[in-house]
């Protein structure tokens, strides 16, 4: 009888394919009326010597199917692990999402080549700016009017008691930078800035500019149209016409602003230019003297070029975005096409 058991539970054994065929046949054997279990209900009707001779046998059993079993269960757990770890060296591969420069960036980093080639070093400012560098020391008394046209964040500093502001311009940078260095000098100056601004397709209330600035003994105008026209024919890879139109910023004296030709319909007019066929791009100037001084060099003894760049403009002429707000709003549809 125990033998024939044993004899059954072994070929259940050897067809056994998986964990839970196994647990099935666990029950079988073992489990409370299991072929197994079943023994030791009859016992007490035994005699004695009976009951402990089928009694052992029967144990003996028991403990032969467990420990097969059990082998059997650690042998689909170790097949698992192995296959598990498998390498399939023909399965394709996992493509990996790569991500990429930022249209402003892509354009920011041509624009400094393009500087760099012409001797213009680029340098970074702080974002959060003192007052005095913002606005005072460009000559916007506190309290002028111009500075309605640059109204912006305004942070109020723990540490010091000098007023902090979100700056409004990249200019800040050009007395800071003269205060630490002297004449002959080139440097751009690319960065965000920031204004109080009711937003729409064309203004955002964060943006980019590039300040430029030279300084030398003789420096004029014709200096700078030349440095615009060799830019912009270098950033749209064709001839691009300058025209500068008298301006007014506290700290440039003469001021202009800057248009350059309309790089899609060369100035015959189209909806981009609003048929003018001249689009605006910068505010620029011939450095005010007393810029110079508030930067520590003495009166009349530099001239010198600035010019700040909407840099959003130009990055949306070479692409041809239509709204600045996409510049900023980290909207994968809109960055996936560059
Ligand atoms: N900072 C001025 C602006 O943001 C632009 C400018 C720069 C004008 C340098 C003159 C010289 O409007």
């Amino acid at each position: 009888m125990i033998e024939k058991i044993e004899e059954k539970f072994k070929n259940d054994l050897a067809s056994v394919s998986s964990l839970e065929e196994l647990e099935v046949l666990r029950i079988k054997y073992l489990g409370r009326k299991g072929e197994a279990t079943r023994f030791f209900i009859g016992l007490k009707n035994l005699t004695p010597a009976e009951r402990s001779r089928v009694g052992q046998a029967a144990n003996k059993l028991r403990q032969k199917i467990e420990t097969q079993l059990s082998q059997r269960k650690q042998e689909f757990k170790d097949r698992a692990a192995v296959s598990s770890q498998r390498l399939d060296v023909t399965a394709p591969g996992v493509r990996l999402r790569q991500g990429h420069l930022h249209p402003r960036t892509q354009a920011l980093r041509q624009a400094i080549g393009i500087f760099r080639s012409l001797g213009f070093s680029a340098l970074e400012g702080p974002e959060i700016e003192v007052d005095w560098y913002n606005f005072e020391a460009l000559n916007f008394p506190k309290d002028h009017p111009a500075r309605d046209m640059q109204d912006t964040f305004y942070v109020k500093s723990s540490v010091g008691k000098e007023d902090l502001v979100a700056r409004t311009h990249t200019s800040p940078m050009q007395v800071r930078y003269m205060e630490k260095n002297n004449p002959p000098l080139r440097i751009i100056v690319p960065g965000r800035v920031y204004r109080r601004e009711a937003t729409d397709a064309s203004h955002d209330y964060q943006f980019y500019q590039v300040e430029g600035l030279m300084v030398d003994k003789e420096i004029s105008v014709a200096n700078f149209k030349a440095v615009m026209e060799e830019f912009f024919k270098q950033l749209y890879k064709k001839k691009i016409e300058i025209r500068l139109r008298p301006s007014f910023f506290p700290f440039t004296e003469p001021s202009f602003e800057v248009d350059i030709s309309c790089v899609f319909c060369n100035q015959e007019g189209c909806r981009v230019c609003g048929q003018g066929g001249w689009l605006e791009v910068a505010g620029a100037g011939m450095v005010n003297q007393s810029v110079f001084k508030n930067a520590g060099y003495a009166r009349n003894e530099w001239q010198g070029f600035a010019f700040g760049i909407g840099f959003e403009r130009i990055v949306m002429m070479k692409y041809h975005i239509n709204d600045i707000r996409l510049m900023s709003g980290g909207d994968m549809r809109f960055l996936k096409q560059f």
